[in-house]
């Protein structure tokens, strides 16, 4: 019998953003999605049986998570036990290598690296869908980084959830991008994308728009994904990513999630391009900027991006790929 297995999955980037849940328990989107796995910045979970003991032991980048976090944790692993019709407690230790909680998605890739070692430490013989399912529960964008490459989160019909799963657009090594992360808080961020999704649901005015454009510009970024189109794919990122911060800023609350710093990336990429360098930016829910180019371009962008004032530092990734066990035991 298995008593340790590891797993490791990377984060993600959005191009198409989720922004919404029609279903706050299984964390089923209003729309579809479309992001590239983020080689490089990645999740490794580790997840032991702990026998006889009476509750999970969790730890997170070396310290023991705050009760906040374990008990999300714990109630994902509640799921895969329930499913796997096991009651051991076990012990997980995540390990992330970028920032967390800080707007990288550290949830994604934290959620498809444990549903993956869980699921495999109890027994559970599952789909790549199934997995993906899985993960979302822990974290909706954890369903894109089970899978590798240009992924597309499919909204999904079915009641259960069943249907809202991942597929691969394309595979990491079918257009070779380039990802620059301008990094311009390590800290964590003030309000989760799940408070700041349901605020948006509930509150703000223009969220009926952003459900009426959103398919659009999901169309026109596989498109661009298969085209290998990178101001198709850029431009149409760029106007999803201030249409998702525009609707949630626009609540009663104005939720805004950027520094003075996050705006400068914003201009200093735009003028990259107009000085004839193709690279587009898109942030999540936080202060960090990610920035898509050619990837020749990647060491250019970079570069210039450091200089930007309040920019802290810079992480350089490209498509990567799927959650994957790294060892048994
Ligand atoms: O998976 P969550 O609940 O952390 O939500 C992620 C939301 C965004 O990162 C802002 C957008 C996305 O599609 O990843």
């Amino acid at each position: 019998m298995l008593t340790t297995v590891v797993a490791r999955a990377n984060s993600n980037v959005a191009l198409a953003k989720y922004w919404g849940k029609r279903d706050e328990q299984l964390n089923l989107p209003h729309t579809g999605s479309l992001s590239v796995a983020m080689a490089g910045l990645t999740t490794t979970a580790a997840v032991s049986l702990c026998r006889g003991s009476e509750s999970d032991r969790i730890i997170m980048n070396g310290a023991p998570a705050s009760a906040r976090e374990g008990g999300r944790i714990s109630a994902f692993l509640d799921l895969v036990r329930e499913r796997a019709g096991r009651r051991d407690r076990v012990e997980v230790d995540v390990r992330t290598n970028f920032p967390v909680a800080a707007g990288i998605a550290s949830s994604a890739s934290t959620f498809a690296a444990l549903a993956l070692a869980a699921a495999a430490l109890l027994g559970l013989v599952l789909s790549e869908a199934e997995l993906s399912a899985l993960a979302r529960r822990g974290s909706g964008s954890a369903a894109r980084s089970v899978v590798g490459g240009y992924v597309e989160w499919l909204r999904g019909y079915a009641r259960d959830g069943s249907d809202s799963i991942a597929v691969q657009v394309a595979p990491a090594s079918y257009w070779p991008l380039g990802i620059v992360v301008a990094v311009t808080d390590e800290g964590p961020k003030r309000v989760g994308s799940r408070e700041g999704m349901a605020r948006t649901v509930r509150e703000s005015p223009f969220f009926a728009s952003w459900l009426a454009t959103h398919d659009t510009d999901l169309a026109t970024i596989r498109r661009g994904v298969l085209a290998r189109d990178i101001a198709a794919v850029g431009g149409a990122a760029e106007h999803n990513c201030l249409k998702m911060h525009a609707v949630a800023m626009a609540g009663p609350e104005g939720l805004i999630y950027w520094n003075p710093a996050t705006v400068a990336v914003i201009d200093r990429v735009r003028g990259l391009r107009a000085e004839g360098l193709p690279a587009y930016f898109t942030i999540d829910a936080g202060p960090q900027v990610k920035v898509i180019c050619p990837r020749p371009e990647r060491d250019a962008v970079a570069g210039a991006l450091e200089q930007v004032p309040g920019v802290r530092r810079v992480l350089l990734s490209e498509p990567g790929s799927g959650a994957a066990v790294v060892e048994r035991a």
